[in-house]
């Protein structure tokens, strides 16, 4: 039994659609009553919003749990922890029985938190993985303050089936949010405050209603006053609809960036992965959508480590990465997880050997990124400024290629700002003001 709770925290791992899942939640508390504190130690209701992508994020919300208990106690705190997201999901009542949580809430039921959380002050059990047909938007409270780059999940789900991944399981099906809900909700944000909105699904360019594609969407966005960018995240190759490159060359408020997973330069390993795309078809795509916007930065996902993966086919993954040039990249070791038909597969490849292989990479991603940053000094664009840094009177913001700009001088975040890029660090640009009479 816990007394109702007065305060709550939410604490969001993994990507940028449980950042967005993390946030709902928040305001969803907040209209029960509930006060939000930064202090994960001092809250009443800890809410953990998990990822189960690898083993390493899963076993981080067990080792997460223990932490908040001790610490907590240590303050007299007996805090209700509830377990959001796709460890949720995955995991159910294992959690209950390994953790003794309080509540488990699935990606897809989290509209039912408040019901939950009474449920659980009662001493009564509170899971819910339900992933009902009926999808939670619409049962969420409008969208208050927001930052000004702003998240917007449209799509959610995958029916790709990728043999590593738990997504399907973990998220379902693919299922697209209706386009009027979608456009109310952007002109919600911007009217908050939001300058910039991130169209979010795990197979966002998979997102369609009544025959429109996403290049349909985009297009409504760029009619919305006082909104100045749009981007997109995270996209499958197979659905990059020749609309949505075109969108590219046409749509003055799509910035120049397109984070498109590729995950091996092997067709050998694409196949097993059951990518269903080849590696010169990837790389003929990204010929076309430069073609559309030649400044174009570009962004990816890559696995080592694959089950059965030989040098030879690493050497085809570093080969890929020389093609393509990326402004910057993710790269993981290849991790099995539970479910997946990946996980049984023989030839697992041995940890060192991972490990070799990250490395090469990351240092080939680090080059090409470094690469990208240095060749935009003496380029002028436009900075949304998001945050401050760490110096006295400085702000990081967000180029049109997504880089990190580091700036100094007299403004504010939320300003889009016109500067000069005059230097350029491994993972950061710094940029000087420039006057300039108007800026989208
Ligand atoms: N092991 C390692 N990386 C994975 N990803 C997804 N599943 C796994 C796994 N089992 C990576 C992919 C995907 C990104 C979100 O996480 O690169 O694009
Ligand atoms: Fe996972 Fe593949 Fe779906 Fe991406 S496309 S979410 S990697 S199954």
């Amino acid at each position: 039994m816990n007394a109702p709770p007065k305060t709550f925290h939410v604490k969001s791992f993994g990507c940028q659609m449980n950042v967005y899942d993390g946030d709902r939640m928040g305001e969803l508390m907040a209209a029960q009553g509930l006060t939000a504190t930064d202090d994960q130690f001092a809250a009443d209701l800890v809410i953990l919003n998990t990822c189960h992508i690898r083993e390493r994020a899963t076993d981080k919300v067990y080792s997460d749990i223990g932490r908040i208990r001790k610490e907590s106690g240590k303050l007299g705190g007996n805090p209700m922890i509830a377990v959001a997201g796709c460890v949720a999901q995955a995991e159910g009542q294992e959690i209950v029985r390994r953790a003794k949580v309080d509540v488990v809430v699935g990606p897809q039921a989290y509209h039912n938190l408040p019901d939950l959380v009474a449920r659980a002050s009662r001493g009564e059990a509170a899971l819910d993985t339900d992933m009902p047909v009926d999808m939670k938007f619409g049962y969420l409270p409008a969208r208050r303050r927001v930052p000004p780059s702003a998240f917007l999940t449209v799509q959610e789900g995958c029916d790709k089936f990728c043999t590593y991944c738990v997504v399907p399981y973990t998220r379902g099906a693919e299922v697209s949010r209706p386009f009027a809900a979608i456009v109310d909700e952007a002109k919600a944000l911007v009217d908050a405050g939001a300058k910039e909105i991130t169209l979010l699904g795990q197979n966002v360019n998979a997102w369609d209603d009544d025959g429109k594609g996403l290049h349909d969407l985009i297009a409504a966005l760029d009619r919305i006053t006082g909104l100045a960018r749009i981007r997109y995240t995270t996209s499958h190759p197979n659905d990059m609809a020749d609309g949505l490159i075109a969108a590219h060359r046409y749509v003055g408020k799509l910035m120049p960036f397109l984070h498109l997973p590729v995950q091996s330069g092997s067709d050998r390993i694409l196949k097993a992965m059951n990518r269903s795309h080849s590696r010169d078809g990837y790389l003929r795509l990204l010929d076309r959508v430069r073609e559309a916007r030649p400044d174009i930065a570009l962004s990816g996902d890559f696995i080592v480590g694959f089950p059965g993966e030989t040098e030879a086919d690493f050497a085809e993954t570093l080969s890929l990465v020389d093609a393509v040039g990326y402004a910057q990249a993710y790269s993981f070791k290849y991790s099995p997880r539970p479910g997946t038909p990946a996980a049984t597969m023989a030839d697992q490849i041995a940890p060192d050997v991972m490990d070799e292989r990250l490395q090469r990479l990351q240092a080939a991603l680090n080059r090409d990124q470094a690469a990208f940053n240095a060749a935009s000094v003496g380029r002028r664009c436009a900075v949304l400024l998001e945050r401050k840094g760490k110096l006295e009177g400085q702000l990081i913001g967000k180029s049109p290629w997504l880089q990190s700009v580091h700036l100094l001088g007299d403004a504010a975040i939320g300003d889009l700002v016109e500067v000069g890029i005059v230097e350029a660090g491994a993972n950061s640009v710094m940029g000087e003001r420039r006057n300039a009479p108007s800026l989208t």
